[in-house]
């Protein structure tokens, strides 16, 4: 597919003499650091192989004249003024980083474009966040000469979503897009903002992606309400630490704390930020001293952790996680993103991949109806021109 795009963009747009680019904008794993990215805590993801490609060119419309290649779907929507409609659906995203790039005090202007991806539909691998970085760096790129900063620009993609899409999600998902490196995990510390880069070495292990084929729509599901429940446990527990800025300021040995917390649904949402907060540092240290299995057990209590205190996975995730886990050549699995479907990830032996795959997928499928997927992706480069 990705040879005929030049071909689909001219038949899309037609032919002239003005310059076309191509981008590319990863789309998501995370590690581990579920659910704690809007409560100040830590995430450990990395960019990968898959994601959204973008061709794109400058018109002097004043008009965003889009083209999806998956859904096969074209519009054209005008950038004066800048207006959220239902009936622009996907599109909205573009328009969103449009009118937050122009409220930064950045140059917006008309652009044709192109975008064909290849994260699976639904899978919760951050499809649209890879989308809204693309058009930020393509915005960037044509109208500012690269002058807004990756971290801006994820920070833009980010009040798409809460102030245009109404998804009130954390940061993790476009920053990492942003700012991701080839063959590294980032460690974000969402509260401050400050990162960096642990080498991603599994030794003779490799991460497999597991696509449970269960759609997830962040707009539909439960992800604001678990944002509020942990906004509410927040506020009980700040009258007994004043100091606290977020959820995860409760240290280890302040743990009794949550005893304060009456009710039991609250209780268990903060627990689990709070303990996954500190299985993030558990796993970096594991990751540095080379210490896989470690790391796989540390997976395994956070999938727990998400299922029974968050209660963010679901059957067909619970089906997956758990037939993985069985499996003696898997490490440690756990979902990653959201949840509520999409995907899980799993550190297999290297040479039992392809026995680990038969083993989930006649399971899985038993259990569910579905058929999962497997993805196998190196891992790669934040967004970037191509
Ligand atoms: C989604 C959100 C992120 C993060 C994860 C859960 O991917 O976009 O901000 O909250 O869920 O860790």
């Amino acid at each position: 597919m990705l040879e005929r795009l030049p071909e689909l963009f001219e038949k899309s747009f037609g032919k002239n003499d003005k310059e076309v680019r191509k981008y590319f904008s990863p789309s998501r794993i995370n590690i581990i650091g579920e659910h704690v990215d809007y409560n100040g805590g830590q995430v450990f993801p990395c960019a990968i192989e898959i994601g959204t490609y973008g061709l794109a060119r400058k018109n002097d419309d004043m008009v965003l004249r889009l083209k999806s290649v998956n859904l096969d779907a074209k519009g054209e929507i005008t950038l004066d003024p800048i207006e959220y409609k239902e009936e622009n659906d996907w599109m909205n995203y573009p328009l969103g980083v449009c009118k937050f790039i122009k409220e930064a005090g950045y140059d917006i202007g008309g652009l044709d474009i192109l975008v064909y991806g290849n994260i699976p539909n639904g899978s919760g691998l951050s499809s649209s966040a890879s989308l809204e970085l693309l058009i930020g760096e393509i915005v960037n790129d044509f109208y500012n000469k690269g002058k807004i900063s990756k971290k801006d620009l994820a920070l833009i993609g980010q009040k798409t979503e809460n102030k245009f899409i109404g998804v009130n999600c954390g940061i993790m998902d476009q920053f990492i897009i942003a700012l991701g490196k080839k063959d590294h995990a980032m460690l974000l510390n969402t509260e401050t903002l400050d990162y960096s880069y642990f080498p991603f070495d599994l030794k003779d292990n490799k991460i497999v992606i597991l696509n449970t084929n269960k759609r997830r729509e962040l707009k539909d599901s439960k992800y604001n309400e678990r944002r509020a429940e942990s906004d509410k446990a927040f506020e009980i527990l700040k009258t007994y630490k004043p100091s606290m800025t977020s959820l995860c300021d409760i240290n280890k040995d302040e743990l009794d704390l949550l005893d304060k917390i009456t009710d039991p649904i609250i209780r268990k949402r903060a627990e689990h930020a709070i303990k996954e907060n500190h299985r993030v540092l558990e796993a970096t240290e594991a990751l540095k001293a080379g210490d896989i299995e470690e790391l796989g057990r540390l997976l395994i209590g956070s999938n727990n952790s998400l299922r029974d205190l968050y209660e963010v996975t679901g059957p067909h995730l619970d089906s997956i996680t758990k037939h993985s886990n069985d499996f003696e050549g898997c490490l440690g699995a756990r979902m990653t993103g959201a949840g509520f479907g999409g995907c899980g990830i799993a550190i297999v032996k290297a040479d039992q991949v392809a026995a680990f795959k038969e083993y989930v997928g006649e399971r899985y499928t038993k259990d569910t109806g579905l058929k999962a997927e497997f993805i196998e992706s190196g891992i790669d480069d934040g967004v970037r021109r191509i």
